[in-house]
């Protein structure tokens, strides 16, 4: 089992799309083990995205991060990383495929609806930024409730 970080950006929480982005990865069989809306402050977005600190795009793209609040989730499943970059599509969305979350609903390459780990090593960085281990609730520490 693998869990990953999945962000609803600030432009899809505004358009109403949390319900629809949380829909598709359940649909797939990911699992919910994490969830709560944030609104970064701008140090903040400049902390979890300090890979990218000498892109071009940076400091726009932290301004929109902390532009409103954002849905953080810890998503589980059989390769969950690999499972939810394949639903979200490629960053840009003109390059997105068919189906995916960016292709339906980014308006750019910045505004482009979800984050989600790109590596294993990404995901041990972003998840602890956002949930301490109380907030997070594995399938395999449910019980009887469990689907799996
Ligand atoms: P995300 O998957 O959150 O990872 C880094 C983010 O930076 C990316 O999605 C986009 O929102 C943004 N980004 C990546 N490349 C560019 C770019 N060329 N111009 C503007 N924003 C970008």
């Amino acid at each position: 089992m693998e869990q990953t970080l999945v962000i609803v950006k600030p432009d899809a929480v505004a358009r109403g799309l949390i319900g629809e982005v949380i829909r598709r990865f359940e649909a797939e069989g990911l699992v919910v083990c994490g969830l709560k809306m944030v609104w970064l402050a701008q140090k903040e977005a400049e902390g979890f995205y300090q890979v990218h600190r000498h892109r071009p795009f940076f400091e726009s793209l932290t301004h929109f991060m902390a532009s409103g609040p954002c849905v953080m989730m810890v998503l589980e499943g059989e390769k969950a990383i690999g499972c939810v970059r394949t639903l979200m599509g490629a960053t840009d969305p003109a390059e997105a495929d068919e189906g995916t979350l960016r292709r339906s609903f980014a308006t750019s390459i910045e505004k482009n609806v979800v984050h989600g780990s790109d590596s294993a090593a990404s995901a041990a960085f972003e998840i602890p930024y956002f949930f301490n281990r109380l907030e997070i609730i594995p399938v395999a520490e449910r019980g009887e409730t469990s689907l799996a």
